[in-house]
């Protein structure tokens, strides 16, 4: 409830230290205050057990120089960062992705993604290092496998001698035992999938844990992407400490946004925390689409992830165990979760249109008004039961959309260093001269002699 400006009786929130005339918050409840604070700072990603090298430089700069190399791709033309564009926000502008093909699926932010604990729409990964390796092999994606990849690393002294820093020796990928091309396939016909069940069992082993480790890396770049102060976090910080003058940096749109969306909007039920997610997997009743295949979202995906060999629980976790294993065991049924996808943060949210898991939303507009017309009045939708705590969202008006909106674009932060927005510049030690002389179309000429 709003306290209003006036009242005699001392309100709720006067344990705060004193408030100046203008400070705002005079403006909200203690509740709302309290809701409002649990949305900023940011703060550091969680530790992550699975992956040892998470934290590591060394292994944060192999992650980069992948993240931006066309050869993992089956045609040379596909990185991550081809559909992932720093510019971008790491997404796309697409509608749904396209790689070597088109897919059905829009293209997240990586930003801040290393808050997460589920990794794509579905969640079919449970950790960052995991979900790197499904985008190389996917056939509409890089289009690629597992041994090509490893052959690219092994075949460049630059990237052998920084993957072989981190993790130790590659396998003897020049042995004839590893194929020029493999990998496991869903259809066993395929020539990749006759070449990877041709290698003995321990080489495939072998593979699979210098691939994990490759996604490892990639892990540790991404962690690293971690957006700066957005407005709203300045405005918070004047909040907590009383600065009125910081305060000022909201427009009075944005803070009447700002409210409905910890209160009678009810959006931070599911877009909660410093990150603006709940992080879980949320049926929203999104009419079907003429044309589009249905999409089971997280009922798939709770599937893959028990069948996926590098999740957390599998060999190749670096920590594993019981508690991954319960992880695993204890999720809900499939079946609850048709048309369930992942709550998607909304800081940025403005850069990174077009909207939700298919796309379907250009606008920031058109989600609102999604969210305005489909509660609480029912709607033929495709797939599974709509959740009921979207019964919570009122209908919004035209004014408090654009509210809201105005709320949702003070959630954009600045660019990131440029150091993070490309492949790794050269690593210190060398000289511009030795790296001028070194200059080609080769990667090699990245990394100066004279550092090692
Ligand atoms: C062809 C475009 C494309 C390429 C190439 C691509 N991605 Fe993605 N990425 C997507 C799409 C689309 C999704 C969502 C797919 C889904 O949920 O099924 C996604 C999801 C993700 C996610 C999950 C984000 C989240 O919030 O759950 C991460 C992390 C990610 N990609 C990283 C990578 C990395 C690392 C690479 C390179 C190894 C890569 N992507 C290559 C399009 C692409
Ligand atoms: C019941 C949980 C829930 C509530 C409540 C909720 N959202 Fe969402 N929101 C989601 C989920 C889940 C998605 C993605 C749905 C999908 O793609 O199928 C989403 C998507 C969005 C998107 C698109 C983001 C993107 O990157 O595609 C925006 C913007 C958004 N919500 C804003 C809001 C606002 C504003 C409110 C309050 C009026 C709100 N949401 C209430 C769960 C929720």
């Amino acid at each position: 409830m709003l306290v209003m400006a006036g009242l005699t009786a001392p309100p709720a929130f006067s344990t705060v230290p004193a408030a100046t005339a203008a400070d705002d918050k005079a403006l909200y409840t203690a509740e709302e205050l309290a809701a409002i604070y649990r949305h900023s700072p940011l703060g550091q990603p969680p530790p992550d057990s699975t992956d040892a090298v998470a934290d590591q430089p060394l292994a944060a700069r192999l992650g980069q120089t992948l993240f931006y190399d066309v050869r993992l791709s089956a045609n040379g033309r596909v990185a991550c960062a081809t559909c992932h564009q720093p510019a971008r926000a790491f997404t796309d502008g697409l509608v749904v992705a396209k790689g070597l093909s088109t897919g059905t699926r829009n293209t997240p932010s990586l930003l801040n993604v290393a808050f997460g604990q589920w990794f794509f729409w579905d969640g079919r990964s449970d950790t960052l290092w995991s979900q790197a390796l499904k985008p190389i092999e996917n056939p509409r994606e890089a289009g690629s496998d597992r041994l090509h990849v490893l052959h690219v690393v092994f075949g460049d002294p630059v990237l052998r001698a920084e993957y072989q820093d981190v993790f130790g020796p590659m396998p003897p990928l020049d042995d004839h035992r590893f194929p020029a091309h493999a990998r496991p396939d869903p259809d066993p016909d395929t020539g990749m999938n006759s070449a990877w069940r041709g290698m003995a069992a321990a080489d495939r082993v072998a593979v699979d844990r210098a691939y994990g480790n490759l996604g490892k890396a990639i892990e540790a770049y991404e962690r690293r992407l971690i957006s700066g102060k957005a407005a709203f976090d300045r405005y918070v910080a004047g909040l907590r400490s009383g600065d009125a003058a910081a305060q000022e940096v909201l427009s009075p749109a944005a803070k009447r946004g700002l409210r409905l969306f910890v209160g009678p909007a009810h959006c931070e039920l599911c877009h909660a925390g410093p990150g603006f997610s709940d992080g879980q997997f949320h049926n929203l009743g999104l009419p079907r689409l003429q044309h589009a295949a249905m999409d089971a979202g997280r009922a798939d995906g709770i599937q893959q992830l028990r069948a996926d060999p590098f999740n957390s629980a599998g060999v190749f976790s670096d920590s594993g165990g019981a508690a991954a294993a319960a992880q695993l065991r204890f999720l809900p049924s499939p079946e609850s979760m048709l048309g369930a996808f992942k709550t998607p943060s909304l800081r940025n949210v403005a850069l990174t249109a077009p909207y939700m898991h298919d796309g379907r939303f250009a606008t920031l507009e058109a989600v609102l008004n999604f969210y305005a017309e489909a509660v609480p009045s029912d709607h033929e939708y495709g797939i599974g039961r709509r959740e009921k705590t979207l019964k919570l969202v009122p209908r919004l008006s035209a004014p408090q959309r654009q509210d809201l909106i105005a709320f949702l674009i003070a959630l954009t932060s600045p660019p990131l260093p440029p150091a993070l927005l490309g492949p790794p510049p050269p690593q210190c030690g060398c000289t511009a001269a030795a790296a001028a002389a070194t200059a080609g179309p080769s990667r090699r000429s990245r990394r100066c002699s004279v550092s090692r």
